[in-house]
This record gives structure tokens, sequence and C-alpha cells, in this order.
């Protein structure tokens, strides 16, 4: 492999300065830089409105950008668009396909906008794998909600895209539908397929991404490693439900930043996981010394939605 191709590899999509006003002059996108490696599951979330379709759509070349470049595996978006967008295949957020095309039509023609020759096994397999193989001789209209987004997911694997966008793939989607996603989303990625998507199901991302990047009023406020994230800003609390219920606690506890629950029933104390002294065996002496009994104790830790919602309200 020559070097070019090597710097190539570690970054399948490559974001710099990118800005987006609409021309009602609202500020979408401002000055987003972001890097998306190959073989990744990048998720991205934010609030309504944050941005996140914009963006997509700049990359996917829909919308065209204000200001700003973006590489796809090396190749410009803006002159070298071919290039840049058949490396991609896109889910996008709003169903919109030919009501009364066929399924398998409509799956073959997408596959044949980006010049692939066709391959009735490889269609026949994304076809089977989606459930759709049964409903390939249907018309369009004739097809549920949940079918037109596996249809939509089709499309977007028609042409074996090594970059695949998901935006919202699980609004209105039922519950076997979205195991079923995520499976071929890792399936996906084990063959090397980057993966970038958005969500508004938190928890799917946290359990589906390597990397989640969150933006909110077209700025991109953070970027980390999942894991990373979750250790960084998540928080443990330990709950002690009181034998009798408290209003105030004497001064020698100021120190740990008790807070009360539940009409005084409960005491809440929230600690650094991360720190080596959690203060616990402190704080269980000290209350044991004040007379301030417990009957019960339960510690839990905060999810990638708390810290989502902490750091979108923060900004
Ligand atoms: N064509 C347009 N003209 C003017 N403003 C637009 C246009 N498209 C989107 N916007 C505005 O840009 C902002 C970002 O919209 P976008 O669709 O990117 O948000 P989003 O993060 O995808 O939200 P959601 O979670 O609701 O899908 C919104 O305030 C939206 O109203
Ligand atoms: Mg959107």
């Amino acid at each position: 492999m020559d070097k070019k191709k090597i710097n190539c590899l570690s970054s399948a999509i490559s974001i710099h300065n990118l800005s987006k006003t609409y021309a009602s002059g609202f500020v979408a996108l401002n000055n987003i830089d972001l890097e998306i490696y190959h073989g990744e599951i990048f998720a991205l979330l934010g609030p309504n409105g944050a941005g996140k379709t914009t963006l997509i759509n700049i990359i996917c070349g829909i919308v065209t950008p204000s200001e700003g470049t973006i590489m796809v595996d090396g190749h410009n978006t803006l002159t070298a668009f071919r290039a840049a967008r058949s490396r991609i295949g896109l889910v996008p957020q709003e169903l919109s396909t030919a009501a009364f095309e066929s399924v398998l039509n409509t799956v073959n023609f997408s596959r044949g906008l980006f010049g692939k020759a066709s391959n009735p096994t490889y269609i026949e397999k994304i076809l089977r794998e989606l459930s759709l193989w049964d409903k390939r001789h249907e018309k369009i209209v004739a097809l549920s909600g949940g079918m037109k987004r596996r249809l939509l997911i089709a499309k977007a694997l028609s042409h074996e895209p090594q970059i695949l966008f998901l935006d919202e793939p699980s609004a209105g989607v039922d519950v076997k539908l979205r195991r079923d996603m995520w499976l071929m989303v890792r399936r996906l990625r084990e063959n090397g397929v980057t993966i970038i998507l958005t969500t508004h199901y938190i928890e799917e991302a946290e359990e589906m991404a390597d990397r989640i990047g969150i933006i909110n009023n077209g700025e991109i406020i953070m970027v980390e490693n999942k894991a990373i994230l979750m250790n960084k800003l998540g928080k443990k609390q330990l709950a002690l439900t009181l034998q009798n219920p408290l209003s105030t606690l004497p001064s020698e506890l100021e120190k740990f930043n008790l807070s009360f629950s539940d009409g005084g029933k409960v005491l809440i104390y929230t600690y650094d996981a991360q720190q080596e002294q959690t203060g616990i065996p402190e704080l269980l002496q000290q209350l044991g010394e004040h007379g301030i009994d417990f009957k019960d104790l339960n510690t839990s830790e905060s999810s990638l939605e708390d810290i989502f919602v902490s750091l979108v309200k923060e900004k």
C-alpha cells in the first residue's frame, strides 16, 4: 500500500471549519471540526434542531456548506463529489421513496445510481437480512412504516458503502427491527464499515457507540471515547434510607455535601467513583457516631443520558 493510502486510513471523514447558514439567515452549524475514524461506530447526540441532520446532509451532498471542507476517504465532497459520495450509504431521517415502484426495483435502482454492476446475490442477502425478501415484489405504498424504514436501510446498503450514516434509525421502529438493525450494524462494523448514527435513544448510543459526539446549537461541544466520557463525567450516588426521617444534619457532616430526598427519608451522597478514596467508610462511621441509623442502602451510577442532559443544560 502506498503512503498516501496509509495516511487516508486513519480518518474516514475529516471535517474542517464547517459552517452552515441557511438562506433564512439561521446559523445551523458553526465552525465544526470533526474526525471520524475508519471502522468505528460514532454516535452524534444532540437535542432537536441541534444540527445533526444538517451535518449529515452536508457530508452526503444534499445540503451545501457555507464554509469549510469535508474529506471522505481523502476525497473532497465539493471537488470530488462522486468519489466521496460513492463511499457513503445514507439512511435518511425522513421517509421519501417513489411510492409505486417495487421493493426489489427500488433497491436495484439505488445500486445502479452509483454505477455498480448488478449483483442479485448481494441484494438478496441484504433484503433477507432486513426481512424484506418476501416483500420484494410489493409496491412501496403497500409497506408499513417499519418496512419502509427497512427499505431505506436496504437502499443505503445497495452499493456496498464503506461508510454508513443512520439518521435516527430507531424512530418509529419496533423492538424486533431495532434489535435486528443493531445486529446488522455490528456485523457491518466487523466487516470494516464505519458507522455514524444519530439517535434520541441515548441508551442505544451507550450500548453501541465507540465514540460519542455531542452537538448543541450547531456546535460540537464534546467528542469523547464513550468509556472515557462515562468515567470522566459519571458520578456515583449512595442512597441511604433512614430509620427516622431528618430535615437537618450535624455540622460535622457538612463536608460530605449530602442531600435529602423523599421528604428526608433518604440521604444521598454523591461521589466521584474515580477517586482513590470514596469517603464512604468515613461517612458511615460519622453517621454511626451521630446516631443516624439507616435501614437500606444502594448505589447508582449516572447513565450516558444523565451526562448528556447535564452537558447540554450547562451550555
Ligand atoms: N432548509 C432549512 N432552512 C432553514 N433552516 C433550516 C433548514 N433545515 C434545517 N433548518 C434549521 O436548522 C436547525 C438544525 O436542523 P437539523 O435538522 O439539522 O436538526 P437535528 O439536530 O437533525 O434535529 P432533530 O433531532 O429534530 O432531527 C434547526 O433549527 C432547523 O430549523
Ligand atoms: Mg435530524
